[in-house]
């Protein structure tokens, strides 16, 4: 699709379809997926401000960023303006980001009973500090990802656009949802339409994107600079090859036979689950999963969560997701997997 290169301060997304932040899915093995496949930039998943300046070992994990994923933005959470600025100042430093976003969005009941995330989104003055010191923190470009409200009672889309430009955000990316929506229910694309026209940086529009009609018509109805994409992104990092370039992947367009679009599927899960191994090599001695588990063993766990997306519409998929929780290495998922595929094959 036909967008212009994105750019705040210092960063440069050329093509400025990009991968959303998803705590328990966007590691660095999703995200260099994602790039390779044509995403214009990526977010980490969501970082604890407190967790940073406790030292926790868990919180350094989450932003062990590989060294080739660019642009990509350090996501960070917390309702104390303080810590929010120290974590902005460990982020800038570790030299691994091009730009740093704060979270006001997540609705999860840990987060918002903490008085951050979209709770942040009830108390807009204290939003507004929060990114003003940030701001002043880092020389990063900073950013905010938002909601639009909390509910339909509290601040609006557009006090929000005004708190978030007005305290020195240099990009929004809004889900076009309501917080207390969650994920579900319609986008509304014209709320992000409203927000554009309020605004002189650029914002990025998210919410229901699952192929490139999505995209169009949330570009065509808001007029958005660019799209995010969540859960169209899962087990399918192919969308963003026919977002860029137009073009579908092996594995999911027709002109390709069958066998071969079904092992193209199964490559990328082979790469994928290689990549979580590697992950997991490095984070060896850093994170409490690794203590408990081997590398091969915590990153078979962590695919559980991405393999029913890349079986999604295979026949009798059934039989392999009942045994994911007993499968604990790498052979023995690709075993099934195989197993899965050779049901599915058919003549074309
Ligand atoms: C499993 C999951 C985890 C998420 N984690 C985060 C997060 O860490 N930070 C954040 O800002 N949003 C998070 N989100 C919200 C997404 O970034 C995105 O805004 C939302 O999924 C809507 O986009 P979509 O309709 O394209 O999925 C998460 C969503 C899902 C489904």
């Amino acid at each position: 699709m036909n967008l212009k290169p994105l750019q705040f301060g210092t960063v440069t997304i050329n093509h400025p379809v990009v991968l959303a932040p998803m705590a328990g899915y966007t590691d660095a093995a999703m995200r260099t997926l994602c790039l390779e496949h044509g995403a214009g930039a990526v977010y980490t998943e969501l970082t604890s401000a407190e967790g940073i300046r406790r030292d926790s070992e868990n919180t350094f994990a989450v932003l062990a960023a590989a060294k080739n994923e660019h642009p990509i933005a350090g996501h960070i959470f917390g309702r104390d303006p303080e810590a929010m600025a120290e974590a902005a100042k460990y982020v800038e430093l570790t030299g691994r980001f091009d730009w740093l976003d704060i979270n006001c969005g997540c609705p999860v009941k840990k987060v918002v009973s903490r008085g951050a995330g979209a709770a942040l989104l009830k108390d807009l003055p204290m939003l507004g500090t929060i990114i003003s010191k940030v701001r002043n923190a880092v020389s990063l470009p900073v950013s905010v990802k938002t909601r639009i409200g909390f509910n339909n009672d509290s601040a609006d889309h557009l006090e929000i656009a005004r708190v978030v430009e007005e305290s020195g955000a240099d990009m929004i990316a809004v889900h076009a949802r309501l917080a207390k929506n969650f994920h579900g229910g319609e986008p509304d694309f014209e709320k992000l339409g409203e927000m554009k026209q309020a605004l002189n940086i650029p914002i990025i529009g998210n919410g229901g994107v699952q192929g490139l009609e999505d995209a169009e018509r949330m570009v065509e109805v808001a007029g958005v600079d660019g799209v995010m994409i969540g859960r169209g992104a899962i087990g399918n990092p192919w969308i963003f090859e026919t977002l860029r370039w137009g073009r579908r992947a092996a594995c999911d367009t027709d002109i390709v036979p069958q066998a071969a679009r079904l092992l193209a599927r199964r490559d990328l899960m082979a790469e994928h689950l290689r990549r979580l191994v590697e992950l997991n090599e490095s984070k060896q001695h850093s994170s409490a999963r690794a203590k408990k588990y081997t590398a091969e063993e915590a990153a078979c766990i962590q695919f559980r969560t991405h393999i029913p997306y890349y079986v999604k519409g295979l026949f009798d998929k059934k039989q392999l997701l009942m045994k994911l929780a007993t499968l604990m290495s790498v052979d023995s998922i690709l075993e099934e997997v195989d197993i899965l595929i050779e049901k599915n094959k058919c003549d074309d």
